[in-house]
């Protein structure tokens, strides 16, 4: 490909957006929503086909994208001084000017280059050389906050330059500054609520929610509020291409897609002091009269008293318990469930499968994800109504 100069008449182009693995379908499901071209579903990955105002709104709409990068030049090489001269076909100027900053981040999978960084060192000295051959004066580097975050993707010999539209991840919303010990990805929290198909139609319950992640990414979607709304910083508003009047219609519109939410959306943990924390993220994002917080066992709560309602957790994995408690840890959720809860259906996520297997009901689907570099399972589990007698016979 030869490079694409920023000033391109092209009005369609292709981005891709990462995410986490399990979430790609997911996520090509929601480009398309809001009208991206679906090209490929890759691992971790989706790459499609938008215009200008389709990548400002994948950043402040999609719920599971990492990060939204956009190709600008891709070549063979097979030796550092090949990376450096062929990074130097694309006219840097077109993206910076001297006086903005630079940082290259690189993800490297290749025989002929093994280190990552020193990739992304031969990269960064191509460009700033370009600039330092023409003016005499060079980019800063700057690896936090960048006015061009460029991102280095090699495959073997096949190079690929990407501009990163967002800056940062945009798991970073913006609400959570402060966090439990094991708090759950923004991003991922969001994949589970899209993955159980709740969109507000009945009751939302997390009764172990942390900092209430899970709850703050549940009202956005019943609410349709876009989930970067609050955030403030993304790669692509210091590109020189970069279209204010543009970026404030898509804003525009995005507050004007908002609806509210008649269904009740409330959090249980028992811990007071990680629930203070969830009470100051919910307020930063500015759903404390919206969402209900309630300090409590799981195990002793009285029933819900609505008959139908859909449950989205994320229990301890028990890192820190033997295997014999932590089993029958789950075995209790199961018995929550089948005692409580009956007319409800619970999405629970584990990384520990083991422990998942002892909740004790059929689960009517089960899919792989990852938190992290972890392996989960989310479970679903149905209690339908009138299966209480057949739940007790279980036991
Ligand atoms: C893995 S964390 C949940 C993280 C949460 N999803 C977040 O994003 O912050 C599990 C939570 O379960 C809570 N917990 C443990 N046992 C509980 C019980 N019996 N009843 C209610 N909450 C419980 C813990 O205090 C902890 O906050």
């Amino acid at each position: 490909m030869n490079p694409i100069p920023i000033s391109s008449k092209k009005t369609t182009f292709e981005l891709i957006a990462k995410t986490f693995h399990g979430l790609e379908e997911t996520l090509a499901q929601e480009i398309r929503e809001i009208g991206g071209k679906v090209i490929a579903v890759q691992t971790r990955a989706v790459r499609f086909e938008t215009d200008q105002k389709g990548l400002y709104r994948a950043n402040l709409e999609l719920r599971t994208a990492l990060r939204i990068l956009k190709p600008i030049h891709t070549f063979k090489a097979y030796k550092s001084n090949q990376l450096y001269s062929r990074t130097q076909l694309v006219d840097w100027s077109e993206y910076m000017d001297v006086d903005d900053t630079l940082a290259i981040d690189s993800v490297v999978s290749s025989r002929f280059f093994k280190h990552s960084k020193y990739a992304a060192l031969k990269v960064k000295d191509a460009i700033v050389d370009q600039f330092r051959e023409k003016i005499g004066k060079r980019p800063s580097i700057d690896t936090d906050a960048p006015t061009l975050r460029v991102h280095l993707y090699v495959k073997e010999q096949e190079v690929t330059l990407l501009l990163d539209a967002s800056g940062d991840s945009l798991h970073k919303r913006g609400y959570r500054l402060e966090s439990n010990e094991a708090p759950l990805n923004e991003v991922l929290a969001a994949g589970l609520v899209l993955l159980s198909g709740w969109r507000g139609e009945k009751p939302f319950f997390d009764p172990m929610c942390g900092s209430a992640t899970i709850l703050i990414e549940a009202l956005m979607i019943a609410r349709n509020i876009a989930p970067n709304l609050q955030r403030d910083y993304y790669g692509f508003l210091t590109w020189k291409d970069f279209d204010a009047n543009l970026w404030t219609e898509v804003l525009e519109e995005a507050e004007a897609r908002i609806v509210g939410c008649e269904q009740p959306i409330f959090g249980a943990d028992i811990s007071e002091e990680t629930l203070d924390i969830a009470i100051n993220n919910i307020e930063r994002a500015g759903f404390e009269d919206e969402i209900d917080l309630l300090v409590g066992d799981f195990f002793e709560q009285a029933a819900p008293i609505e008959e139908e309602g859909c449950i989205v957790m994320n229990p301890p994995y028990g890192e820190r318990l033997q295997p014999k408690d932590i089993e029958a840890f789950y075995k209790k959720i199961g018995d929550a469930f089948k005692q409580a809860y009956t007319g409800w259906e619970a999405w629970v996520l584990s990384g520990n499968i083991p422990a998942l297997k002892r909740v004790g009901l059929r689960a009517s689907r089960r899919m792989p994800l990852f938190n992290g570099p972890l392996e989960c399972r989310l479970y679903q589990f149905e209690m339908y109504k009138g299966s209480k007698k057949t739940a007790f016979k279980e036991e």
